[in-house]
């Protein structure tokens, strides 16, 4: 096979060997309408050192940008796994085997992981955080960041190069053709990683603040930082991610609402039309989605930052809506804070859809301001009236709230 792939240079001695993925449309449950990239990374130290590895269908795209630099893969003597799950690591087995590298570290979770996934626990090294291991004229020190976002997750970082290996942190699902974040389109990045921070981070938001907080006695004086997907940071951009996590962690209420809603013959639209229109008469942000439209990790990317969550759905068959049910099961794993939540929705003739919302809201322990709102059939003027209603009182508890 012809190598006509490059690798992209970081710093003096570090250079991206990834992979793009310009056509991936899901990542489990998660929308990715910009695709991704997988971030591997060689250090060219005294002992060269590749950092994580792609998704397997993209290995010969990630080896020949290694052999544009080191001309034979062999040549890589350490790798470092600093997230197990197989977007990073389904490739390591295949590296191992071929490359034969003299040691491979992970955290220790990664390597139980890793021993899980592919029974390669003998060839792996368990590091932990503040453990530095001699990369000849370089090193690389080790921070262990259980739960952001699997129990393996670790962040490494070398010092001589000023660079830290992030994994999935700081990192996004965005397709970029240039490698660094100041040569792209800040707003998009900003976008892309508040869909990443909500559909995939912020059920370990605890575990985030813990980080950020624990951050500056880490001894990780970085001017890179290099995650797993998407960008990489540095310059003027570098306090960018730890700005954006800080609040997205926070999860302060905004004065922000989402309206999330299917619709059978339009009666539960029309609800959600005239709630929508309470809540910004008093000057509540809305964003209102169908689900007939709109995908379930729009509806998170949203919530992140709203004070309130109103669903509905008409009931068929004694049910809500499956595409309801499974927002609701999607939205409630990923553990959003601080909302206030009401139900509502069109029925013929038992309308179970309500309590089903009910309950769920309740689960996911956000603040009922109602009953729910109920309609038989087609709703009324006066059953417009009191969804306007609906809105504009929860408009009014918002901005009570948030004060
Ligand atoms: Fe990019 Fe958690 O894997």
């Amino acid at each position: 096979m012809e190598n006509y792939l490059k690798a992209v240079q970081i710093t003096e001695k570090v250079w991206w060997v990834g992979a793009i993925d310009w056509n991936l449309k899901e990542f489990h449950g998660y929308e990715t309408a910009r695709g991704t990239t997988y971030n591997a990374y060689l250090v060219l130290a005294d002992k060269v050192t590749l950092i994580d590895t792609v998704k397997a269908p993209f290995k010969d795209e990630m080896l020949q940008r290694i052999v544009s630099v080191i001309g034979d893969p062999a040549r890589i003597d350490y790798i470092i796994s600093n997230h197990s799950e197989m977007d990073h690591s389904a490739l390591l087995p295949e590296m191992i085997a071929e490359v034969n590298p003299e040691k491979v570290f992970a955290s220790v979770m990664g390597v139980k992981a890793l021993d899980a996934h592919f029974r390669i626990g003998e060839r792996l090294t368990a590091v932990k955080t503040g453990d530095e291991i001699s990369l000849g004229n370089m090193s690389v020190k080790f921070v262990e960041t259980r739960m952001v976002h699997w129990p393996d997750s670790m962040f490494s970082y070398v010092p001589e190069q000023k660079i830290l290996f992030s994994q999935d942190g700081f990192g996004m699902h965005l397709a970029v053709d240039k490698l660094f974040a100041d040569e792209n389109d800040f707003c998009v990045l900003e976008q892309e990683m508040r869909k990443y921070y909500a559909n995939i981070l912020l059920p370990y938001s605890p575990q985030v603040q813990k980080l950020l907080e624990d951050f500056p006695g880490l001894g990780l004086d970085a001017a890179v930082i290099a995650p797993d997907h998407g960008p990489v940071w540095r310059g003027e951009l570098l306090a960018k991610p730890f700005e954006f996590y800080r609040k997205w962690s926070a999860q302060a209420p905004e004065n922000r609402a989402v309206v999330v809603y299917d619709t059978m013959w339009h009666s539960t639209e029309m609800m959600a039309t005239a709630i929508a229109d309470g809540l910004r008469a008093n000057g509540t942000g809305v964003k209102q989605i169908s689900l007939n439209a709109r995908p379930r990790s729009e509806v998170i990317t949203d919530v992140l930052c709203a004070g309130a969550l109103i669903v509905g759905s008409p009931t068929i068959n004694n049910q809500m809506y499956p595409v309801v049910a499974d927002v609701l099961c999607y939205v409630r794993g990923l553990r959003p804070k601080n909302l206030l939540g009401a139900a509502f929705g069109s029925y013929g003739w038992s309308g179970e859809a309500i309590a089903q919302i009910n309950e769920q809201l309740a689960a996911m322990k956000t603040e009922l301001v109602s009953e729910g709102l109920k309609v038989k059939y087609i709703p009324t003027d006066a059953d417009l009236k009191a969804c306007f209603d609906l809105g504009e009182k929860i408009s009014k508890m918002l901005s009570e709230k948030i004060k």
